[in-house]
């Protein structure tokens, strides 16, 4: 009992210093396996417990900080619980996303860029993937609902025929939203556009199934014929020529640039708010990956919408986005406007990946490396995560995790070389 006391407090980081003696770093004996499956299968009850209650609209209902944000995300931590211990995926990121902008998220793979879009959509996989605490408020417009719960309709009809429904503006907490509530927000509100549309098509229906699925799912009232009708009005808007031919198709007998658009045509067909694409051109080829970026941007325009776009390649970031989130280790080490950090980028890391960037005008055939690899997941240091990898580290480096210096009001930097110049004014 005392042991798995302890592995749950050492898992979870509340250890206060009592740090239990493992047989080595990499070797867990089959004693401490059963004591973290044990302590790990008590946090996940717990967590399943909260994520399956019944709660009411209050519960979750919340402010934004900043009236011109649409998404604001502070101290997330999604954790996956493993038999090798806890993987703290993403640990206090915060970060916020304005109306109509896009914000790029890059860091190396396995940094926790796909996980917190993942904890957005609440799609992460349970009972291991957790979001353990903090919050993910978003800027809604939901229903109004009657006393059962049911949309009050306008008595208006849309031009497809579709009944219209009397909406209100609603900040959600998603972290703290039951499980069963999320069809409020995923899929309407927030889409999501995946790095490989063929695994995310279902090979066995035709396009316009899964295209018709998404307004019957979303849009209460909606007949065969209004989600036809919209399903070809999306098929239209990403530039599909041939509409009814695709709309009859399976998925296989599209390229991927076809199939990336039918892709974005249904992420686009609830008019969602925030569109969040998790690398969506890299099956690509880089034609393809220009006309899709291309429509991306008309589109957030078209939509009035905001874009949190992932990717590992700072070309893509440049190209597109307003602000830039840097991630490292499942922390968030740097963010500002595009400008800030392709300008002035002040992390180390954020420093080595824009050396690491392939320039024309090198004069070395060599690309720059940044030497070394992440920490593991599992046994995070307490100091900072980049220290082994840092050609800059100072002896305060070996002390606490940097907390997270203002530089300026958009840009933000978690690294001690900055905190020593705030000191010194
Ligand atoms: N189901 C899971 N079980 C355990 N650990 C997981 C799981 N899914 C993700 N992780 C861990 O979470 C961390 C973040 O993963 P994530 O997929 O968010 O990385 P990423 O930044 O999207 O990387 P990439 O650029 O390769 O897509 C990684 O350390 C990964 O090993
Ligand atoms: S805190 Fe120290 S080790 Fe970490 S990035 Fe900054 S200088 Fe390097
Ligand atoms: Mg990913």
């Amino acid at each position: 009992m005392k042991i798995v006391k302890k592995i749950k407090a050492r898992l979870l980081g509340e250890n206060n210093g009592n740090e239990i003696k493992s047989s080595g770093n990499s070797y867990l004996t089959s004693k401490e396996i059963r004591a973290i499956s044990k302590a790990n299968a008590k946090v996940m009850l717990r967590l399943e417990k909260y994520k399956n209650r019944k709660a009411d609209e209050s519960e979750f209902l919340s402010e934004m900080k900043d009236p011109k944000n649409i998404l604001e995300i502070e101290d997330l931590n999604t954790y996956f619980f493993t038999d090798q211990g806890v993987v703290k995926a993403v640990n206090g990121v915060y970060f916020e996303i304005p109306k109509n902008a896009t914000v790029g998220i890059v860091g190396e793979s396995g940094c926790g860029k796909s996980v917190t879009s993942m904890s957005v959509m609440r799609l992460l996989q349970g009972p291991q993937g957790q979001i353990y605490s903090g919050s993910i408020r978003f800027r809604a417009y939901d229903y109004k609902r009657d006393g059962h719960g049911n949309p009050i309709p306008t008595g208006e009809t849309a031009e497809n025929g579709a009944p219209v429904y009397e909406t209100e503006e609603k900040v959600y907490d998603i972290a703290k939203m039951p499980i069963n509530e999320i069809y409020r927000i995923r899929g309407k509100q927030i889409a999501m556009i995946f790095q490989e549309p063929m695994t995310s098509l279902n090979p066995i229906f035709t396009i316009g199934e899964q295209l018709d699925e998404v307004t019957f799912i979303h849009t209460p009232g909606a007949t065969k014929e209004i989600a036809k009708a919209r399903s070809m009005e999306m098929l239209e808007l990403v530039g599909i020529a041939a509409p009814e031919r695709v709309y009859k198709a399976f998925p296989h007998e599209l390229s991927g640039g076809m199939r990336q658009r039918v892709m974005i045509a249904m992420a686009l067909s609830c008019d969602p708010r925030l569109i969040i694409a998790d690398e969506p051109t890299t099956a690509l080829d880089v034609t393809i990956q220009a006309q899709i970026l291309d429509l991306l941007r008309e589109l957030k325009d078209r939509i009035d919408g905001s874009i949190m776009l992932i990717t590992h390649d700072l070309g893509v970031i440049a190209e597109m986005a307003d602000y830039v989130v840097v991630m490292y280790a499942g922390r968030v080490i740097e963010r500002g406007t595009a400008r800030e950090i392709f300008h002035n980028p002040l992390h180390p890391y954020t420093i080595g990946l824009q050396m690491s960037k392939p320039t024309m005008d090198s004069d070395s055939d060599k690309l720059f490396n940044i030497p070394g690899n992440v920490p593991n997941p599992v046994n995070m240091p307490n100091y900072c995560y980049f220290k082994e990898r840092c050609s800059r580290c100072t002896a305060k480096c070996s002390g606490d995790y940097p907390c997270m210096v203002q530089v300026s009001p958009t840009h933000f930097v978690a690294c001690h070389l900055y905190t020593e110049e705030e000191k010194n004014g």
